[in-house]
């Protein structure tokens, strides 16, 4: 097999077969395929599509790149969760301890930063001394002992897609339902959960800019997991403003203790369905009951306990939540009205350009740097009033407030709020 004819059929249109596709992804992991062979593939993917064969195929070949783990030496239930990537979206930090602290045990594979998004991996790298990669025997250990672990992919587990991940990030690949599919179910297969619960974001700050596309992405998900034998709900969420009150690395790690300390916000409201949801498929119990007990743990500190002792066993400290915060710079408002509408996406690129995220392959990020967002779409201001906060660690980042303040657009009729979780029932989206 030779890998240019591999770029050249899929440039064409042509449906790869299995071989062809484990000749190419087992070729990049090992280093015989360069990063320009296969950022050409990805692009001519981006371009054409793949056929539901060839997604199965990509995420079983990525599954298989390296270990899987065996999760039935663990003692309890093994819950999952994948989010498709947006602004403030730090539920991954909630939902973990909330459910451990439920009893279910938390077993999960993340990513880095994607194009604009923020990267679960990243966030927690920015709690000083945490630890993202554990071998299997530790990882299983910790689960065993606390409940909850969370892991990147390495070069034994899942080692094609933290090749193709960082490529994808780096090559304009990223928003693509296949690449998506197979990137997230690969993980989601090897860190071997049997009850997988998976967060479609849908809007102008996610990889899906329309509701159509979102279903089309989680359907496909669905199928790829149910196909292994495992038990995969999914939302639609809206993502056409950012999720958390902070977008960032520490800001958000912030913003998710807020959480645990009983915030209530629209981070609490996902992170609460997930939770309930996860708990609802793995315990067989009713939504609503479940609802009650996850605000419970919230409630009673048990979450909040739960994330320090998981922060703790993976070697973070964080003595003082406030250490996660650095100087900040307010954005004014600049007209009076209501929020019509905000650029999610522009406002992740802002915090990349900071620093915050990655511009090419291998860039070490600032992980203070970040937003508090403080009006939100329908919010009435005033002009001048504080609509948002800039977190700098240098005095020259202070000039993308002005960039902040122009992702608003400020109307004068009231407009209305946006619904949290979408209603796919009577959407189409073949
Ligand atoms: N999250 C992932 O893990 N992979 C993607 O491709 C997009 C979001």
């Amino acid at each position: 097999m030779n890998f240019a004819e591999i770029i050249e059929k899929k440039k064409r249109g042509g449906v790869l077969e299995y071989e062809e596709l484990k000749y190419a992804i087992d070729g990049y992991v090992s280093g015989e395929v360069a990063d320009y062979q296969m950022s050409a593939l990805l692009m001519a993917i981006f371009i054409n599509g793949m056929e539901d064969s060839e997604i199965f195929a990509m995420a079983d070949v990525m599954r298989h790149s390296g270990d899987e783990l065996d999760l039935s030496v663990i003692n309890g239930v093994c819950v999952d969760k994948h989010s498709t990537g947006g602004m403030g979206d730090t539920t991954t930090l909630i939902v973990a301890p909330t459910v451990a602290s439920l009893g279910l045990k938390f077993a999960k594979m993340s990513g880095r930063g994607l194009g604009v998004t923020g990267g679960t991996i990243d966030k927690l790298e920015s709690i000083r001394g945490f630890k993202t990669t554990l071998s299997g025997d530790d990882f299983i250990k910790q689960i065993n002992d606390i409940g909850v672990a969370v892991i990147e992919q390495s070069t034994n587990l899942c080692p094609a897609d933290k090749k193709l991940y960082a490529l994808r990030d780096v090559t304009g690949t990223v928003d693509s339902i296949p690449l998506i599919a197979a990137s997230i179910m690969s993980k989601k297969l090897v860190s071997g959960s049997d009850y997988i619960f998976l967060d479609v974001k849908c809007g102008n700050g996610a990889f899906m800019k329309d509701i159509s596309s979102a279903l089309k992405l989680a359907v496909k998900m669905k199928t790829i997991g149910e196909s292994a034998g495992k038990n995969v709900e999914f939302v639609v969420s809206d993502m056409n403003e950012p999720l958390s009150d902070y977008i960032g690395n520490a800001v958000e790690v912030y913003g998710a203790l807020e959480v645990l300390s009983g915030k209530k916000c629209k981070l609490y409201e996902l992170s609460r369905h997930i939770s309930a949801k996860l708990l609802s498929m793995a315990k067989n119990i009713k939504f609503g009951d479940a609802l009650k007990e996850v605000d419970g743990v919230i409630e009673r500190g048990e979450a909040k306990a739960k994330f320090f002792e998981f922060i703790e066993a993976q070697g973070g400290i964080i003595e003082n939540e406030n250490e996660l915060l650095c100087d900040s710079v307010d954005v004014m408002a600049s007209a009076t009205g209501y929020v019509k509408s905000i650029n999610c996406n522009k406002l992740g690129r802002i915090v990349c350009d900071m620093g915050g995220g990655r511009l090419k392959k291998g860039d070490v990020i600032d992980a203070k740097v970040g937003l508090k967002i403080l009006k939100r779409v329908g919010d009435q201001v005033r002009i001048g009033e504080t609509i948002a906060k800039l977190f700098y660690s240098k005095s020259s980042q202070k000039r993308f407030a002005q960039d902040v303040q122009n992702c608003y657009s400020i109307t004068d009729k009231p407009t209305e709020k946006l619904k949290l979780l979408i209603d796919t029932r009577d959407c189409r989206y073949l």
